[in-house]
């Protein structure tokens, strides 16, 4: 009988050490366990740390690359950066954010002796200082006379010449009106031979007067604008026409297609003659909207002051 008490105790004993063992086992299975996976979370976290440092050391957008190619599609893609011009006048590129719009037509308005034979050449010289291929297109000016007077700011239009950088071109209105029908001639082949990087019409009032109705300046405005936009190069187009007393008719179809308007002003106030300039429209540019006091001196135009107050007359 106690044999068998002792026995059974003896089995009791066997049991719950077994117990005690397997629970011993168990926990330091789950011990085991969690360090395991403490090591695999770590080890992940420490992969997508270095993962992400990288990405944004290389300016990357992490997510949508992880997200898979479905998501390139609907990230909106960045607007092109646009090519600004200068047009090297003294404070005038930080009235229309660093220049015209490269590849543009851009009109310059102005009345006799207001200063758009300066401002046009000026901006041809600030291209050729850096290398680039102008050409000047004139129904008006002589050559010899325009060297000369260009000569007074400084400006050797010869040398530049010689350089192979600057093309001085005479022209009829009657040729540009011949080159519109026949669509380039003599013109687009010295701007498509000369890679010209920056081109001047002045002026192109006579040109416009060649055409009676509406009509048809507007279609000759639009097939000039056309030729041009076709030449890869940023063009200037003066407007001989005093801005306070506009023959609305004449400039209308030429100011709607060119893509800005700048307005020379050089007007009587207070018993002299003072210059004005103004940015009218450029589009694509959040330009000022003020007029500013400009002058010509040594160095050719230098915008001054904008004026709070406007009484042309
Ligand atoms: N060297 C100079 N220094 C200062 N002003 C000048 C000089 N040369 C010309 N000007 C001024 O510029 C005016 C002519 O500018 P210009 O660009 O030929 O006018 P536009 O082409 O609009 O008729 C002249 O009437 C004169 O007042
Ligand atoms: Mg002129």
């Amino acid at each position: 009988m106690a044999k068998k008490i002792k026995k059974s105790k003896k089995k009791r004993v066997k049991k719950t050490m077994h117990k005690i063992v397997h629970s011993k086992h168990k926990i330091k299975h789950s011990i085991k366990h969690k360090i395991k996976r403490a090591v695999k979370h770590h080890k992940k976290m420490h992969k997508m740390h270095v993962k992400d440092a990288r990405h944004k050391k290389h300016g990357g957008h992490g997510r949508q690359r992880r997200a898979g190619r479905r998501l390139i599609n609907l990230v909106p893609r960045k607007k092109k950066k646009l090519i600004r011009v200068p047009l090297g006048i003294p404070n005038f590129d930080k009235l229309i954010q660093g220049g015209f719009e490269k590849n543009t037509t851009n009109l310059l308005v102005g009345g006799s002796g207001s200063g758009k034979t300066i401002f046009a050449a000026q901006f041809l010289v600030s291209g050729m200082k850096k290398g680039e291929k102008c050409l000047y297109v004139t129904f008006e000016e002589k050559k010899e006379q325009f060297y000369e007077n260009m000569k007074e700011f400084g400006w050797d239009l010869e040398e530049y010449e010689k350089k192979g950088l600057f093309t001085f071109l005479e022209y009829t209105p009657i040729q540009v009106k011949t080159m519109l029908e026949e669509g380039g001639g003599s013109i687009e082949s010295i701007i498509l031979k000369k890679k010209i990087d920056r081109m001047v019409f002045d002026s192109i009032t006579s040109f416009a007067l060649l055409f009676e109705d509406e009509l048809s300046k507007r279609e000759a405005a639009l097939a000039l604008f056309g030729l041009i936009r076709g030449w890869n190069c940023t063009a200037l187009l003066t407007l001989e026409e005093e801005p306070l007393a506009r023959d609305k008719a004449t400039s209308s179809a030429l100011e709607f297609e060119s893509d800005s308007i700048i307005i020379l002003y050089f007007v009587r106030q207070r018993g002299e003659r003072e210059r004005y300039v103004e940015v009218m429209k450029m589009r694509g540019t959040k330009h000022s909207e003020k007029v500013y006091a400009f002058e010509i001196g040594k160095g050719g135009i230098i915008i001054k002051r904008p004026v709070s107050k406007f009484i042309p007359g």
